[in-house]
């Protein structure tokens, strides 16, 4: 599974690369991306948003880390989570997630940082498929966690190649060690469903 392409592109998909390869290979993928993840059965933005909601104060405020097109904005909508804002490394990705007309604020960032995120901004950060072989790198979580209050929450997917590689476990698990976060819930279930792919989702308390 570790190296499946989809049909159309030329790249495995679940392996670490640079910057500048993840920028190209969404660039390609933006405007097929929601027709191939829906035919794929692509179920961790609604894992993800299910459990939650089972977590979340009252109205949260959420950024969508790493939105993509917007299918992970969308799970959290139809979940009654409505207050989003969303950001992505992919100008191409983003005019698509643009045209959902759910998030509040949608913007360009850099990757590796979230400057223009003040500490306590979000009461969530959700990051479906982002933080994960063939997108951000590990220590993407590190950054999440800085930007968020005591009882902010976390949501996030691994999937399983992303688990069976370790360096992602071994940053989240360094950042329990330190007491910066809880784990509230992990679960794995279906990532893509009609690739027998799964995924770990992943609910993270800030202490
Ligand atoms: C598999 S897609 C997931 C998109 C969306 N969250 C969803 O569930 O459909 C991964 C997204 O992460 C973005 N991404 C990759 N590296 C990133 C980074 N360092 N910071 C923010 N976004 C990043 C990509 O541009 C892409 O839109």
């Amino acid at each position: 599974m570790n190296k499946e392409s989809y049909p159309h592109m030329k790249f495995p998909l679940w392996v670490s690369r640079s910057v500048d390869e993840t920028k190209d290979i969404y660039a390609k993928w933006a405007a097929s991306y929601d027709v191939d993840l829906t035919q794929a059965g692509y179920e961790s933005p609604r894992r993800i948003a299910e459990a939650l909601k089972t977590f979340s104060p009252l109205e949260p405020s959420i950024l969508d880390f790493g939105c993509g097109t917007g299918l992970s904005g969308q799970a959290l909508y139809e979940v009654g989570l409505t207050k989003i804002d969303g950001m992505d490394i992919s100008s191409e990705m983003l005019s698509i997630a643009k045209t959902r007309k759910l998030y509040n604020k949608l913007w360009l960032s850099t990757p590796g940082e979230m400057t223009n995120v003040e500490l306590g901004q979000y009461d969530i950060i959700v990051a479906a498929g982002v933080v994960s072989l063939g997108a951000a790198p590990p220590e993407t979580l590190s950054i999440m966690i800085d930007k968020l209050n005591p009882n902010g929450l976390i949501g996030l997917s691994y999937n399983d190649p992303t688990v069976e590689d370790g360096s992602y476990d071994k940053v989240l698990n360094e950042e329990i060690r330190l007491g910066r976060v809880a784990v509230l819930f992990r679960e794995n279930g279906p990532h893509l469903s009609q690739k027998d792919m799964g995924s770990d989702i992943i609910i993270l308390k800030r202490l």
